[in-house]
């Protein structure tokens, strides 16, 4: 299996070479590249050395996959690239998760999707996977039409250089910020992504737009607001559901807890709980007081694994256990 990472030395790179040896992916060849400012430095894989490159148009034939963890644009220049090799690529930007035919997929929720690709798959938005891992169970119960979510995102949702900015204001009050668009220690900021005409942002319009084509479910109605916290990992969700019944909130708790990939604990939990490992913690599964068919849960996933690498990696894992089987 003849592998390559773009972006492998930012946060979801790096995490994805762990997130390869942990679910067992025998790699044959594996070419790594990032930015000129890492050109010619070594990557550590399988107690292997590896150089960084910086990928031309010729870089990706003869792969058979190829893992992107870019932004944006540069998803966009290396995708003409890639597909002219052949290669299937596996996107962690937002560039292709809206194109009809590019499929969206959480391996746990929506695996088989994965199947129907011409060349790329894309990772869902971070916040998304974590929540949809959350609620998904509930769908074995009844259904759902619309959700109302909060999420607590991360520093490092915003890659190394979020951390970067949390860690320098924390040193030096008189820091200005440069990724964020206020100071973010000490504080709280209900503003990710840009404004769109409806007063959303991108950010939180992703929930809705993402979630309905994972769950397959085009008419799921979503309300979201995206806050940015100073944490340094994983992200924390607070959602509410409207089934369309009464659900026994024993019944609710077992099915996910049963959900392969999340756990229920009785216990509050917390994104330090959950960071440095794959499992969706759930806790607060309580009734809505404003409505008896409405669910509240709280949930906590690190979103550098399951919100990106390890989920990509689990696309990966996913085809290559059907193309096996
Ligand atoms: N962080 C998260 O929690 C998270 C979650 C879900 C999805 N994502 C998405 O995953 C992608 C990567 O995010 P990240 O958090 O890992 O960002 P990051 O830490 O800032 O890393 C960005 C990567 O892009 C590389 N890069 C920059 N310019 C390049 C160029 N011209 N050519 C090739 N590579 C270049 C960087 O290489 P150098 O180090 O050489 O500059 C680095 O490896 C983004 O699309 C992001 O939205 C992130």
């Amino acid at each position: 299996m003849r592998l390559g990472i773009i972006g492998v030395s930012g946060a979801v790179g790096q995490q994805m070479l762990e997130c390869l040896v942990e679910q067992d992916i025998v790699v044959d060849e594996l070419r790594v590249f990032a930015s000129e400012k890492s050109r010619g430095k070594k990557i550590l894989f399988n107690n292997q050395e590896y150089t960084i490159q910086v990928a031309d148009e010729s870089s990706f034939d003869g792969l058979d996959y190829v893992l992107g963890a870019v932004s944006n644009e540069l998803s966009k220049k290396y995708w003409p690239w890639i597909k002219k090799s052949g290669a299937i690529y596996i996107d962690n930007s937002s560039a292709f998760r809206g194109d009809k035919d590019v499929p969206l997929v959480v391996p746990e929720i929506n695996g088989e999707d994965a199947l129907d690709n011409h060349g790329l798959i894309a990772n869902p938005n971070c916040s998304t996977i974590i929540t949809l891992m959350a609620i998904a169970p509930l769908l074995k119960l009844g259904d759902f039409n619309s959700m109302i979510a909060t999420t607590f995102q991360a520093v490092s949702g915003a890659g190394n250089k979020g951390i970067e900015e949390l860690n320098n204001e924390l040193n030096n009050c008189n820091y200005q910020p440069k990724v964020f668009p206020y100071t973010i220690a000490s504080n709280v900021i209900s503003e990710i992504g840009s404004y769109l005409d409806n007063d959303y942002t991108s950010e939180e319009m992703k929930m809705m737009n993402e979630g309905r084509k994972i769950l397959h479910h085009p008419d799921l109605r979503v309300s979201c607001t995206c806050v940015r916290v100073p944490v340094m990992r994983s992200h924390s969700i607070s959602v509410r559901v409207v089934m369309d019944r009464i659900v026994d909130l024993d019944e609710g708790k077992r099915v996910i807890n049963d959900f392969d990939g999340v756990e229920y604990r009785d216990e509050l939990v917390t994104p330090l709980d959950a960071s440095n490992q794959d499992i969706v913690y759930v806790s607060r599964l309580r009734r809505d007081l404003t409505n008896p068919n409405g669910l509240l849960l709280w949930c906590c996933g690190d979103q550098i694994r399951k919100g990106a690498a390890s989920n990509a990696v689990g696309i990966l894992k996913y085809l290559l256990d059907c193309k096996h089987n």
